[in-house]
């Protein structure tokens, strides 16, 4: 690369997801490529009336400079509904941010020196992956099991000096798959041991269909986590508030590397959220995605045992929006995509997930942006896809 631009430019790509949501424009595709939540179950209503009712009563100060740390109203919720969840979080640990995705950004700057080793699950999520490769890491992945990271890989990278540990507990994306409440037992003992931070990305984790809530790894462990938290899977992406539970030394860097980016989040995005949750039941409307995108996932596990021809391994989360698939060794998800596009069915390939070139045979599939009827057909053309790939 010229040196036009700065050297961390030439480590990292533009998303290959956001390449393949320019195929999926076509409206005769079906895609099952995006991480879109329903666009359906978005609660335009109730969001009109409390936009209302915050330029009636609090216009000018929701559209004033605010504070770094977020809306202390705002917080308190936060709080409260951690608190429902038997999690004691103070209020004043919680920093408001830009979607959950800045507060990748901010770890990069407030933990990665060029060269650090964050630990990452394989697969791992793009988002982290693109948001840490501007700090120029050295990146070190740790095999995702059916229920969690494998241990001794894991030890292995703390061992050799592991800056943090970045991993998403419940309901992985891409994979799906979530930890066993005794794995999350045994990376929290290590993550002690070895005195790591833990970045807990969670921004899935109530969207549950089945089996019980289980700790998050953050709460079993003795300090030293982030929990991040995201309202944009269970009201809407579109305001771009997440949140992150910090210690507090860690908080007073976090506030610092925010204000240096943003200064604050939205104020009027964070006082329309506010009002919706204090005046809507979220809960109710967290059932009712619940509900749905369970439905959505057992039609999508449904077509594939139909569809998809033996040889081909889906994993059965029990929450999220994602399945994974895995095809047989030796073939690739890249070359199966070319096939798909032409039957008019899109999925994201595996390969972008890891950060060692390797998961060729593996595809994402979303289910939680297609109603039933498309998922239907949207597997029966994936299953003939496959099948001329496999021929
Ligand atoms: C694991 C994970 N973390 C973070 C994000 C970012 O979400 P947001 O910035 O909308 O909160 C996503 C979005 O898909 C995600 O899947």
């Amino acid at each position: 690369m010229s040196d036009k631009f700065a050297r961390r430019m030439g480590t990292v790509h533009r998303s290959f997801i956001r390449e393949i949501l320019k195929v999926t424009a076509d409206p005769e595709i079906i895609s099952f490529a995006g991480g879109l939540p329903n666009p359906e179950l978005f609660p335009v209503d109730a969001m009109d009336k409390a936009a209302h009712e915050v330029f009636a009563t609090i216009g000018t100060s929701a559209l004033q400079y605010s504070t770094t740390e977020g809306d202390a109203g705002l917080r308190a919720i936060i709080a409260a509904r951690y608190a429902r969840r038997g999690l004691a979080v103070d209020p004043d640990s919680i920093l408001v941010t830009t979607g959950s995705q800045q507060i990748l950004d901010l770890c990069g700057k407030v933990f990665l020196d060029r060269g650090s080793k964050v630990v990452i699950e394989r697969p791992g999520y793009l988002g982290a992956i693109q948001a840490f490769s501007l700090f120029e890491p050295e990146f070190v992945t740790v095999s995702l099991e059916a229920d969690g990271p494998n241990l001794e890989e894991l030890e292995a990278a703390f061992k050799a000096g592991a800056k943090c540990f970045y991993a998403v507990p419940n309901f992985q994306n891409p994979s799906g798959m979530s930890y066993s409440a005794k794995r999350r037992e045994e990376v929290a003992e290590l993550l002690d041991k070895y005195d790591v931070l833990f970045v807990e990305d969670d921004p899935y984790g109530e969207l549950r269909f089945k089996g019980e809530r289980l700790p998050s790894v953050y709460s079993l462990r003795k300090g030293g986590s982030l929990l991040c938290g995201s309202f944009s899977k269970i009201a809407a992406p579109g305001f771009r508030i997440g949140w992150v539970v910090a210690p507090r030394d860690i908080y007073d860097k976090l506030v610092i590397a925010k204000q240096a980016a943003d200064l604050h989040t939205s104020t009027v995005a964070q006082a329309i959220l506010r009002r919706y949750l204090e005046t809507n039941d979220i809960e109710q409307h967290v059932a009712l995605i619940r509900e749905r995108y369970g439905s959505q996932r057992n039609v999508m596990l449904e077509m594939a045992r139909k569809h998809f021809p033996a040889g081909v391994d889906v994993t059965e989360p029990e929450g999220g929006m994602f399945l994974w698939a895995t095809l047989p060794e030796g073939t690739s998800s890249m070359d199966l995509l070319d096939l798909a596009v032409k039957d008019k069915v899109a999925f994201v390939p595996g390969r972008p997930f890891y950060v060692d070139g390797s998961g060729e045979n593996t595809l994402r599939l979303n289910f939680s942006n297609s109603d039933p009827v498309r998922i239907e057909e949207g597997m029966r053309r994936l299953g003939v896809s496959i099948g001329s790939l496999l021929r």
